[in-house]
C-alpha cells in the first residue's frame, strides 16, 4: 500500500537519507531499528509529509497520491491517512484530553461536534483514558500524555500509524502501559511503522523488521531473520550494542 523508492533527503549539505527503498503491505507491522542519526525519524517525517524528500518517490497506492506533486489538499489528506505519534507527545497543553482527540476530527475532518465527541470517547476508552477525559495535559503522567497522543492519532482512522520512539521519553515504570496500547493497536490490523529501541517488543509485535544504517535500509526481514540469524555485520554489531546497553 505504501511504496518508497530511491528516497533521498539532505538537510542543507548533509545527506540523511541516501536512497531508501521500502514497500509496506496493508496490515504490516514494521519495526524500524538502527543507530542514532541514521534517518529513522526523517523517514517517518517524509511519509507524513513533514519534510519533503530531495528525490525519489513515495506512492500511497490506493489513494494515488504523488508526493512530488502534492498540492495543499493532497498534503492534508496524506497527513490524515498517515497519523504520526511523536517521541515528545503530540498534545496541546491548552486543551483537555477529549478536546485534544476531537480537535483533528472537528478542525480537519469537519465532523459535527456530537459525532466527534462520540469517536473521541471510543478512542479514549481504547487507550484506557475515559476517566481522564476532562483533565488538562499538565495534570497527566507521561504515559497518559502519550496515550492521549495515540488516541488523537487513531481518531481520524488513518491507513498507517507512524510511531517514532513512543516510549523513549517515559519513565521506565510508564513504558509498559504505552506498549500495551501499541500492541492493541497493531494487533487490530492497522498498518503500522514503529521506530523503537525496544527490541523484545519489536520482535513480539512485528511481522517485519527494517534495519536502517547510514540513511539506507541495510536489512529487511522477519523478526527471526533479523534478530536470530542476522547476516549483515553492521546489524550484528548494532544488536550487540543494544543488548549491552539495555
Ligand atoms: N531539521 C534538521 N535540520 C538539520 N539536520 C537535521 C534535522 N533533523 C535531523 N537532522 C540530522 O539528520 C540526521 C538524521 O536524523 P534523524 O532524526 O532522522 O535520525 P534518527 O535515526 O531518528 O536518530 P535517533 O535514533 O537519535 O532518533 C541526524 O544527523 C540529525 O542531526
Ligand atoms: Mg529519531
Amino acid at each position: 500500500m505504501l511504496e518508497l523508492k530511491g528516497l533521498k533527503l539532505s538537510y542543507g549539505n548533509t545527506p540523511v537519507l541516501n536512497g531508501v527503498d521500502l514497500s509496506v503491505r496493508r496490515g504490516d507491522v514494521v519495526s524500524i531499528i538502527g543507530p542514532s542519526g541514521t534517518g529513522k525519524t526523517t523517514l517517518l517525517k517524509c511519509i507524513n509529509y513533514l519534510v519533503k524528500p530531495t528525490s525519489g518517490t513515495i506512492t500511497f497506492d490506493q489513494l494515488g497520491m504523488d508526493y512530488q506533486r502534492a498540492d495543499k489538499t493532497t498534503i492534508q489528506a496524506i497527513r490524515l491517512r498517515t497519523a504520526m505519534v511523536f517521541q515528545q507527545f503530540n498534545v496541546f497543553k491548552n486543551m483537555t484530553v477529549i478536546q485534544n482527540v476531537m480537535d483533528p476530527l472537528v478542525v480537519v475532518q469537519q465532523k459535527p461536534m456530537d459525532e466527534a465527541r462520540e469517536i473521541a470517547l471510543r478512542e479514549l476508552e481504547r487507550v484506557g483514558l475515559s476517566e481522564k477525559r476532562d483533565s488538562y495535559p499538565s495534570q497527566l503522567s507521561g504515559g497518559q500524555l502519550q496515550r492521549t497522543g495515540i488516541a488523537r492519532a487513531l481518531a481520524v482512522r488513518p491507513d498507517v500509524m507512524l510511531f517514532d520512539e513512543p516510549t523513549s521519553s517515559l519513565d521506565p515504570e510508564l513504558v509498559n502501559e504505552v506498549l500495551k496500547v501499541i500492541r492493541d493497536v497493531t494487533s487490530s490490523g492497522i498498518t503500522s511503522l514503529l521506530v523503537t529501541h525496544e527490541m523484545q517488543f519489536a520482535k513480539s509485535i512485528s511481522n517485519r523488521i527494517v534495519f536502517m544504517d547510514q540513511g539506507v535500509v541495510a536489512a529487511d526481514g522477519s523478526p527471526t531473520e533479523i534478530f536470530d540469524t542476522p547476516t549483515n555485520p553492521r546489524l550484528t554489531q548494532f544488536l550487540r550494542s543494544e543488548l549491552a546497553f539495555h
